[in-house]
């Protein structure tokens, strides 16, 4: 026998997700389903998946969790979310419910610069209070890895505080945090009539001191990827500037991601497979050309119904089109206080299974490997197989397809980070 600390058994499913790769086409319809299947760790990694049968025949366990009837399945990766934030957007919400756009109010000066305004009056502890009580829910809904965004600071000091609020929330925080800077999310008010100046201090001043706060930052030591963002969009950067900010970004070790083709498309998805971007995400108006050319790539493509959705929007992102034209394609939440105040993976898959036509299978492969390799982590984490991470959810329900097909409902149960009961 075989000494480990966990063992769950007799789940009606274990659903692993697994594979050696992000999963394109017809792979998305497989999640690898073992029926009255168990889980074996130890140390905080995947010892053995099997059926139930086999693994209390080899395994002795400290601890036994017998999971009848009930699925077991990775924890969810949130490959885009812009969490960490002070204050809210909810006049704006008003504001559109009485008929203003998103870019409409960001033109007038609102949306990200309002709340800018309201990161840079707050200390890092206040960041670190707010964004922690939304963590706090992602878990619960079963989230156990996040991609978390600066962006909201958009100068050198109020963009660092922000990573150190990340950093600070990834050791206190059962959540895994992976961390992305996004000084290019907006043009801040004191460089309004002229843009480019802003670059220069992104590219000039900003980069390179965020360059030392990673080398001094435990993801450095621990090995964490890091992020360098832009977001791509009419009046917002340009091509150009994106390609600037992102080089940039590279030159000082930062792995490029875009916002792209959210609402007018100017060749962000070109400029992403260029760069050999780890991701590009929205793709709400991507043409089936450049879909088809984002097929060709090993970026994944982030789609992120929650912000349609919350806009009010009937177009959502093309999704089918592009699993079916052969992209890895990933789901994610957006989490943030303007286009998408939503922590619910579950909520995105019940959104894209029914506006976007995905199959549950498609829509939980989203959200688990092609997430992990969506935030540079696909080889550590978002399936269960021997030696991953153990990341894993219980779910209330006997079929794994009730998370996308109930909605409004928590199904989750329990969930384990690093094979220690998180909640
Ligand atoms: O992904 N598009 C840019 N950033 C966010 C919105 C951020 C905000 O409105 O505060 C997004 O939709
Ligand atoms: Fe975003």
């Amino acid at each position: 026998m075989i000494d480990v600390d966990l063992l769950i058994t007799q789940a009606a499913q274990v659903v692993t997700c697994s594979g050696e790769a992000p999963k394109r086409g017809e792979a998305m319809r497989d999640v690898g389903i073992i029926e009255h299947g168990g889980v074996a760790v130890k140390d905080g990694r995947i010892a053995a998946v099997g059926p139930t049968q086999d693994l209390v025949g080899r395994y002795r366990a400290k601890e036994t969790i017998d999971a009848s009837g009930r699925v077991v399945l990775p924890g969810f990766v949130d490959a885009h979310t812009h969490v960490v934030y002070a204050g809210d957007r909810v006049a704006e919400f008003e504001l559109r419910i009485g008929g203003a756009t998103y870019m409409e109010i960001m033109a007038a000066g609102g949306g990200i610069v309002s709340t800018m305004k309201a990161v840079r009056r707050a200390s890092m502890q206040e960041l670190v209070t707010q964004s922690r009580a939304r963590l706090n829910s992602m878990l619960t809904l079963g989230t156990t890895t996040v991609e978390a965004k600066t962006g909201y600071g958009l100068s050198t000091a109020d963009e660092l505080k922000l990573l150190n609020a990340i950093a600070e929330l990834d050791k206190t925080h059962p959540i895994q945090l992976v961390p992305t800077f996004l000084g290019a999310h907006a043009v801040p008010p004191e460089y309004r009539s002229d843009p480019n100046a802003y670059v220069d201090i992104v590219v000039e001043e900003m980069l390179p001191q965020v360059r030392t706060w990673y080398e001094q930052s435990h993801f450095y030591s621990q090995h964490t990827p890091f992020f360098c963002d832009v977001f791509c969009e009419d009046g917002v950067f340009d091509i150009a500037q994106s390609r600037r900010v992102l080089d940039a970004g590279r030159a000082y070790g930062l792995l490029p991601k875009i916002h792209a083709d959210e609402f007018v498309n100017l060749g962000g998805v070109r400029l992403a497979v260029d760069m050999h971007a780890t991701s590009v995400d929205h793709l709400d108006v991507t043409p089936a050309e450049e879909a088809a050319l984002l097929a060709t790539s090993d970026t994944i493509g982030v789609v992120i119904p929650a912000v349609n959705f919350h806009l009010g929007s009937c177009h959502f992102a093309d999704a089918r089109g592009l699993i079916d034209a052969g992209v890895a394609v990933a789901l994610a939440t957006d989490i943030n206080p303007g286009s998408a105040p939503c922590p619910s993976i579950p909520m995105v898959m019940a959104i894209a299974t029914r506006y976007q036509r995905l199959l549950p299978a498609e829509a939980l492969n989203a959200v688990t490997l092609n997430a992990a390799y969506a935030v540079g982590l696909g080889e550590e984490l978002g399936s269960l197989q021997p030696g991953k991470l153990a990341d894993l959810v219980i779910l209330n329900t006997h079929d794994y397809r009730h998370l996308a097909y109930q909605f409004g409902a928590n199904l989750v149960d329990m969930v384990f980070k690093h094979g220690r009961r998180v909640r």
